[in-house]
C-alpha cells in the first residue's frame, strides 16, 4: 500500500463520499485554487444531494453543457448567457467591483464585445448604416472623484441595431457595427451619435433559452447601451445606461439594471446646432450621463479597451491607489 494511502476508506457511502473527495483534493498546493475546489466541492455534493439527481437527469446536466460548448465561437458565448441568465455575473460583479460612494456603479459586461471598434472622432456615427433606428445624441463628461474633468478617457461603446440583433448576429456576422471607441476632450467631454436603443431578447435558440423557455422566463433586456469607461491612474467600469421608458427595466433577463445607471432619452423635434452638425436632420433624442471613476486600485488602472480589460483580468493584481 502506498505511503499515506492506509486512511482512504473504500467503502464509500452518500455520507461520507464528500469528506474522500475534499480529501483528495486538501493538498491543492495554490491556496486560492484549493479554497475555491473545496467549496466547489462541498456545495456540488450538496446540491446533488439536496435535490436527489437521478442518473437521467445527471447526463441530461452533461448533454445541456456539451450542447453550450459546441455553440460557442468568437461570435457567440453561451457560458456568458448562462452565467447572465442565472444571476451569476451580477454577483460576481457586485463582489468584484465595489466602488466608493459617488463612483459609477458597474454591471454586467455580457457576451456580445467584440474586438477592432473603430475610434471616432467625438460626435461620429456608430450607427451610420442603422437607417430605422432614431438618432441619438449620448453625451457627458467622464470626471474624477473630485468632479474634476478627466481629458483622454476612452469610452468603448457598443449596442444592438434597432431591429434587436448586435452585428454578429445579423445578415453578415463579420462586420462590424453599432460598436465605437470615443476620447474625451480637454474638458471630459465625449458625444456619441447613435440611433436608440431598443430591449431585445438574448439569444434562445441554445441551451439558455431552452432553460428561460422550461422556467416560465423571459428572454428580454431592457433598452441600454454598454461601455468600458477607463482613464489613466482611474478604475476602469464596465457599465451600461439604460433607458427610463423601457418596459422590461424591472425584469431584465440577466438583472443587471442598476437605478444609478437609468437615464432619460429625451425627443427634440428641430436639430439644434449641434445636430445638425452631425447630420441628424428630423426629430432626435439625446442623453445625458456623466461618469465618475474612482482611483484606480488595480493594475487595471488604465486607458484600455474591453478587451485589453479582459485580458488583464487573468493577472489582476491590487496595487496602491494613486
Ligand atoms: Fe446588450
Amino acid at each position: 500500500m502506498p505511503d499515506g494511502q492506509a486512511d482512504l476508506r473504500r467503502n464509500t457511502t452518500e455520507d461520507d463520499i464528500t469528506e474522500s473527495v475534499l480529501r483528495r483534493f486538501a493538498g491543492t498546493s495554490d491556496p486560492r485554487l484549493r479554497q475555491i475546489m473545496l467549496s466547489l466541492i462541498k456545495h456540488l455534493h450538496a446540491f446533488v444531494k439536496d435535490v436527489a439527481l437521478t442518473e437521467a437527469e445527471w447526463f441530461k446536466a452533461i448533454e445541456i453543457l456539451t450542447d453550450a460548448g459546441k455553440m460557442c465561437s468568437d461570435k457567440r458565448q453561451e457560458f456568458i448567457l448562462f452565467s447572465d441568465a442565472l444571476g451569476v455575473s451580477m454577483v460576481v460583479d457586485l463582489l468584484d467591483h465595489r466602488k466608493p460612494d459617488g463612483a459609477t456603479e458597474s454591471t454586467v459586461f455580457g457576451p456580445f464585445h467584440r474586438l477592432g471598434a473603430p475610434e471616432l472622432p467625438p460626435g461620429g456615427n456608430m450607427a451610420h448604416r442603422d437607417t430605422e433606428g432614431v438618432p441619438t445624441l449620448v453625451s457627458g463628461r467622464v470626471v474624477d472623484m473630485a468632479g474634476k474633468p478627466i481629458a483622454g478617457a476612452l469610452l468603448d461603446v457598443w449596442q444592438t441595431q434597432t431591429n434587436g440583433l448586435y452585428d454578429a448576429q445579423d445578415e453578415n456576422p463579420d462586420d462590424l457595427h453599432m460598436r465605437g471607441k470615443f476620447r474625451t476632450d480637454s474638458e471630459g467631454r465625449y458625444l456619441i451619435r447613435t440611433v436608440r436603443p431598443v430591449h431585445y431578447p438574448i439569444p434562445s435558440d441554445g441551451p439558455v433559452g431552452q432553460m428561460l423557455k422550461a422556467t416560465g422566463g423571459h428572454p428580454y433586456r431592457p433598452a441600454h447601451i454598454h461601455f468600458v469607461v477607463s482613464a489613466e491612474g482611474c478604475e476602469p467600469v464596465t457599465t451600461h445606461i439604460f433607458d427610463r421608458d423601457d418596459p422590461y427595466l424591472a425584469s431584465d433577463a440577466v438583472f443587471a439594471v442598476k437605478d444609478s445607471l437609468i437615464c432619460d432619452f429625451v425627443q427634440h423635434g428641430e436639430p439644434d446646432a449641434t445636430a445638425r452638425d452631425l447630420g441628424v436632420t428630423g426629430p432626435y433624442l439625446t442623453a445625458s450621463f456623466d461618469f465618475r471613476l474612482a482611483p484606480a486600485t488595480t493594475e487595471l488602472g488604465t486607458v484600455i479597451d474591453a478587451a485589453a480589460r479582459l485580458a488583464a483580468l487573468g493577472r489582476q493584481e491590487k496595487r496602491t491607489a494613486c
